[in-house]
């Protein structure tokens, strides 16, 4: 990749303890290096590469050039690509390279790939030496509006998704949306799924951006990269990663608020797993689960036909799914009873709450959404009738 960086735009994860910034501009890979070192980071610093055979194809070299010129001793390790290699097997063979290549308490682990990528990464950083320091090169569009921000690191177990795992925030998140280029269609999808999220999570000036795509293309307006464009691209980047910034910086070890980042996920993990990991991409989930979700707030009173409306008029501009497959309800109920979400026996759904819905008392209210544990099965089952 040899294009000129454009400006660079910062937003900073307001952490007490350890603030950090998210640098988001186009061609900014090459200025890695010259970032990294803009974080108190000295020459000659050991920083291993960990990225995948397909990124390291069109942006290895990049990224290693580039830590170079900046005085770092970068070397590279390429680890296999897929959600069936986030095991603890896998951030072994980090650990590993980090033994051979005598990486040190002041060393540094780059993270460049997608949230596979990220999060062994980041976790590999978590525990090698109890931490040394990580830097995250998210180049999906899915870990750059979420995997790559907040600190969570860690690999799947048998027994589940992310069962391994710590909170470690990154030193520096470096964005270059130019990396999307070369991103499958499907994965680009998937990610905007996060991005609407934001938007209906709260913020509004989002949600207008989105908006106004859709309304030029209802069928595609934000369904790839050239359909999106730069500008917008920036400033959806831009504010995902503000709205992120603002619920970690308030939450990070998810206390509460952190668990407004959930919406859409606790029905989009129950279609993951009846359908089969991999029939969905987890963003193709989500939407589903946003529109599940959106109805469960439509039943309950919570907002209105047209807010749910606007909700999946944007879904269908980013080409996600809009149709829920064909699920036993009762599988559905049993599935949501083993959700890592539930606590004390009850499902706790993230809602969206309309500004016209008045004061509520059921449940936790944050900006847009309200959390809620009491949902009665029959309102589930009323809801799973009208999405089928
Ligand atoms: P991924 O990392 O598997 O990447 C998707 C695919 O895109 C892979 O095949 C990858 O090789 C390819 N790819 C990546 N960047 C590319 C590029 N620029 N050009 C071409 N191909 C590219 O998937 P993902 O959606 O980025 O991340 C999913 C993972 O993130 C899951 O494991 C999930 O649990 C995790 N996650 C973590 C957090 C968190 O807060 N830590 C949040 C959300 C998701
Ligand atoms: N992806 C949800 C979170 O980071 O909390």
């Amino acid at each position: 990749m040899t294009a000129t960086p454009t400006a660079i735009r910062t937003i900073r994860v307001e952490l007490s303890a350890n603030p950090y910034p998210i640098a988001i501009g186009a061609g900014s890979l090459a200025q890695l290096g010259e970032q990294i070192r803009g974080q108190g980071i000295k020459a000659g610093t050991k920083v291993l590469v960990v990225t995948n055979p397909v990124v390291n194809e069109h942006y290895g070299a990049t990224a290693l050039q580039s830590l170079s010129a900046a005085g770092l001793e970068a070397s590279l390790l390429v680890i296999e690509a897929g959600e069936d290699q986030k095991t603890p097997a896998t951030v072994g063979l980090i650990h590993d390279a980090a033994f051979e290549r005598r990486l040190e308490r002041s060393s540094l682990i780059v993270a460049l790939g997608g949230g596979v990528v990220g999060d062994m990464a980041g976790f590999a950083a978590a525990t090698w030496l109890r931490g040394i320091a990580v830097v995250q090169v998210p180049t999906t569009l899915l870990a750059m509006v979420d995997a790559a921000i907040g600190g969570k690191t860690g690999v799947n177990h048998p027994g589940g998704k992310n069962l391994i795992g710590a909170f470690h925030q990154p030193r520096l998140v470096l964005i270059d949306p130019d990396t999307l280029a070369t991103l499958p269609e499907r994965e680009f999808r998937a990610g905007m799924a996060e991005v609407i999220k934001y938007g209906v999570i709260g913020d509004g000036a989002l949600l207008a951006e989105l908006g106004a795509a859709a309304h030029r293309d209802p069928a595609s307006g934000l369904a790839s990269q050239a359909a999106v464009g730069p500008a917008l691209l920036q400033t959806l980047l831009e504010r995902s990663a503000a709205a992120k910034a603002e619920v970690v910086a308030a939450d990070e070890r998810e206390g509460g608020l952190r668990a407004i980042l959930n919406y859409g996920h606790t029905l989009g993990h129950v279609v993951e797993t009846l359908c089969g990991y991999g029939t969905y991409l987890h963003g193709e989930a989500v939407a589903l689960g946003m529109r599940a979700a959106g109805e469960l707030s439509l039943a309950l009173g919570l907002w209105s036909q047209a807010e749910h409306d606007q909700q999946q008029r944007l879904i269908a501009a980013a080409g996600l799914p809009l149709a829920w497959p064909a699920l036993d309800p009762e599988a559905v109920l049993a599935c949501l009873q083993g959700d890592k979400k539930v606590r004390d026996g009850k499902v706790r759904f993230v809602l969206p709450l309309s500004p016209e819905a008045g004061a509520q008392t059921g449940g936790a209210v944050y900006g847009s959404v309200i959390i809620r544990d009491d949902v009665e099965a029959a309102t589930i089952r009323e809801v799973l009738a009208r999405l089928a």
